[in-house]
């Protein structure tokens, strides 16, 4: 197990958040999952959460009835604790309205709200908003000391990074600011209403959307200061050292060419990769007999060293992609080889453990 301190197992100990993200099907999940088995045997108490809606990380773990929004345990080897949840949008949504709001008649008058019931939810970016808030839930959250973050097949998958600073632009937006202004002076919404730019709006939308609209911001007055709040928090915590990139690729052109865009795509956010995993390689049996054997041996023999010469090329072209695609040279790089089955039981799931740790 390799010790030096920018290794995996040193983002193990060391990391409060590990984030996976790659382009699809490289094996997030899969990495995602074994990662959390790691912590457990580094005596960390790790939680998995997943951002994508189908349900591979429970399908990853062996969890036979799937996974909800709130945190389940697993049975798993080891010291510490391994626990996992899927990202459920309204959910979470819905939970910080309760948790937030500055009494329980508030956070009805929100819930109950049409805009927010039909609308809210769907906006573009709530998804990856509350993906944020969540990790900032969970980071506080004293069960756990280590939340590891599966991003879901898109490219769009990084969005949750830029969530809070969206979230903050779309408070100070003088739309919304005029949105919430009528109750702070005590005004009724009709009077909003009758506000010209809303009016221009309510004639594409609908009266009764935006009278829907506005009572929904009316009612979060008070709310924004610690949505704003919490989103510089997550900022300032995926920016800090205790957070870490994982990228994962698998040894083809094409998928080391999507884990650039993915690179790139960090370190327009000033972040930067801190591991790759390269999944699904070829893989690289044992030394073979020093002479080429006799009689039916010989064809195995020949088999093997056709593998293991197609599984260095792979690894000396997948390394040349890398460094040529902004990752850095010198960042600690995981080979795991493709299994003969895909990933379904928490057994499966330590083979790639060992594969990537041992
Ligand atoms: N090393 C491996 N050997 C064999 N099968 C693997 C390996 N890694 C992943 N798999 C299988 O490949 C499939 C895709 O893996 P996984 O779901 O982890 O990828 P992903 O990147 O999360 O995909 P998506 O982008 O769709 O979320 C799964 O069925 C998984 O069990
Ligand atoms: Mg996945």
């Amino acid at each position: 197990m390799t010790t030096d301190d920018r290794s995996l197992v040193a983002h193990l100990v060391g990391a409060d958040v590990l984030v996976c993200c790659g382009s699809g099907g490289v094996g997030k999940t899969t990495v995602a999952a074994a990662l959390g088995l790691q912590a457990a045997q580094l005596g960390r108490r790790a939680v998995v959460v997943t951002i994508d809606p189908a349900k591979r990380l429970a399908d990853a773990l062996g969890v036979p009835g799937g996974l909800s929004n709130e945190p389940v345990q697993l049975q798993v080897p080891g010291d510490g604790e391994l626990w996992a949840l899927m990202l459920d949008t309204a959910t979470t949504f819905d939970g910080l309205v309760r948790a937030n709001a500055a009494d329980p008649d508030q956070a009805e008058r929100i819930l109950a709200n049409g805009f927010y019931r039909n609308v809210a939810g769907s906006l573009s970016g709530t998804q990856e908003y509350m993906a944020a808030e969540r990790l900032h839930a969970l980071h506080l959250d004293p069960r756990f000391d280590l939340v590891i973050v599966d991003t879901p097949p898109t490219r769009n998958a990084l969005d949750f990074l830029d969530a809070p600073g969206t979230i903050a632009r779309f408070i100070d937006h003088p739309l919304f600011k005029l949105l919430m202004m009528p109750t702070r002076r005590g005004l009724k919404v009709l009077n909003v209403a009758a506000q010209p730019v809303l009016r221009t709006i309510g004639k594409v939308v609908g009266g009764d959307v935006l009278a829907d609209a506005v009572a929904f911001f009316q009612a979060f007055a008070g709310m924004e200061t610690g949505f704003r709040q919490r989103a510089d928090d997550v900022m300032e915590l995926l920016h800090s050292d205790v957070s870490k990139f994982v990228l994962v690729a698998s040894p083809r052109a094409d998928t080391i060419e999507e884990a650039c865009y993915f690179a790139g795509r960090l370190a327009e956010g000033d972040l930067e990769v801190a591991a790759v995993v390269v999944n699904r390689c070829t893989p690289t049996f044992g030394e073979p007999p020093p002479r080429r054997p006799r009689g039916a041996a010989a064809p195995l023999y020949d088999n093997l060293i056709e593998l293991r010469t197609a599984a260095a090329t792979e690894r000396q072209q997948a390394a040349a992609l890398l460094e040529a695609t902004g990752v850095p040279a010198d960042v600690h790089t995981s080979w795991v080889p493709m299994l003969s089955e895909d990933v379904h039981t928490l057994d499966a799931l330590e083979a790639i453990r060992v594969r990537l740790f041992d």
